[in-house]
């Protein structure tokens, strides 16, 4: 039986079965690493990829994907590769052009706001993303089975909030609105984004990701009961939708120690976990039902190698050699974050699982 496999049958183990085993709370040998946005802006590599393309050209162009998605994965080491792109990239396809502004992220020109504009909304022209699938065929026909392939999409409700605000937002006041005034109105909206994104998450298996990873990542904006409301049920469906095409689902928000039992309610294989509750609290709140990602403070990343290391350690400890741990950050890497204190910590990672908690 998968959960009671001998440890001495598993090493050595490549990187992709590590990672897979984690999400479905196998045993391993150690807990497989890698970073939220891994190949972002704090990578020289990507910077200078970046110089001569825009992010949608990067995200659109299935090699320059590729590339930045690998170059990233080989540097830092890590048991798991990340497709490029952007949570955005479906809005497109559905009919609401957006664009990504310097330094101010995602812009929507003409934002969601009424029944019409919801109407509006395409669902049948998801196989535009193809080029996010032709990306992942490139990296996994470079990896093969040896790096796990995470591919990606938003959440309903995180999308959701991009399309009605028009970017990014302090209140989710339109969002909240529509949601409360015209419950109708908001799981039409839901539905087509469910549609789409099980598409697109389809595309992505078809094309050989292992593990999907849907990104909620403002969910911590929501009251419980407003989550439990509104945004699980439509949650739950692409969580089973996307499950039933064959892999693990990684279910990521930040700010959600409160949300944890309701998301974990969604049935996901793996729940992302942020630096704000500690690793242990927030894993026996979900009664170690499911498994969990995370969840050093991106920004430790800055500090000493001996606090960083100090840090690592202790996430590893809390985790206790327990199946089903995923060393990650409990969110993205900033730019400007020392590329040697990434690395830095998937040797931590490693050296720790050389000692006794694993051997
Ligand atoms: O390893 C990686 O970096 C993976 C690629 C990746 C990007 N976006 C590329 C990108 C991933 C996983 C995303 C997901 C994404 N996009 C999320 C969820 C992730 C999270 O952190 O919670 C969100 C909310 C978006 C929407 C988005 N795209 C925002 C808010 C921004 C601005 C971010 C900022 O820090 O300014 C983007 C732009 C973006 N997407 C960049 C990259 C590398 C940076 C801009 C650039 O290179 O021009």
């Amino acid at each position: 039986k998968a959960g009671l496999d001998p440890m001495q049958d598993l090493s050595p183990l490549t990187s992709g079965a590590r990672f897979v085993r984690a999400c479905l709370r196998r045993p391993v040998d150690r807990p497989p690493v890698w970073f939220l946005r891994q190949a972002g802006r704090y990578m020289p590599e990507y910077q200078a990829v970046r110089q001569h393309h825009t992010l949608l050209e990067i995200c659109k162009q299935p090699k320059l994907a590729a590339e930045v998605t690998i170059t990233a994965a080989e540097k830092l080491d890590v048991d798991a590769a990340i497709i490029f792109a952007d949570l955005l990239l479906p809005f497109e396809c559905m009919g609401l052009p957006f664009e990504f502004q310097a330094g101010e992220g995602p812009v929507v020109h003409h934002p969601v706001r009424t029944v019409a504009d919801i109407q509006r909304l395409r669902t049948d022209r998801a196989a535009e993303l193809s080029y996010v699938a032709e990306a992942i065929e490139r990296v996994v026909a470079h990896f093969k089975d040896r790096l796990g392939i995470i591919g990606f999409c938003g959440a309903p409700f995180t999308l959701a909030s991009y399309m009605i605000e028009g970017g990014g937002s302090r209140n989710y006041i339109h969002t909240k609105t529509l949601m409360y005034r015209q419950p109708a109105a908001w799981r039409m909206l839901l539905d087509k984004l469910i549609s789409v994104l099980r598409e697109y998450a389809a595309q992505q298996v078809a094309a050989g990701a292992d593990v999907i990873q849907i990104f909620d990542s403002w969910a911590g904006a929501l009251s419980v009961a407003d989550y439990r409301d509104f945004v699980l049920p439509a949650t739950k469906i692409l969580v089973r939708e996307v499950q039933a095409l064959g892999v693990p689902v990684i279910y990521f928000g930040v700010d959600t120690a409160s949300l944890l039992p309701a998301m974990r309610e969604t049935g996901v294989d793996v729940l992302g976990l942020d630096w704000r509750i500690p690793l242990d609290e927030g894993w026996r709140t979900l009664d170690y039902a499911c498994a969990v990602q995370g969840n050093l403070d991106p920004i430790t990343l800055f500090a000493e190698p001996e606090l960083l290391r100090k840090r690592v350690h202790e996430i590893l400890t809390q985790a206790g050699g327990r199946p089903g741990h995923i060393f990650n950050l409990g969110h993205g890497i900033v730019p400007g974050t020392p590329v040697e204190n990434v690395q830095a910590v998937v040797r931590y990672v490693r050296e720790y699982g050389r000692q006794a908690a694993f051997s």
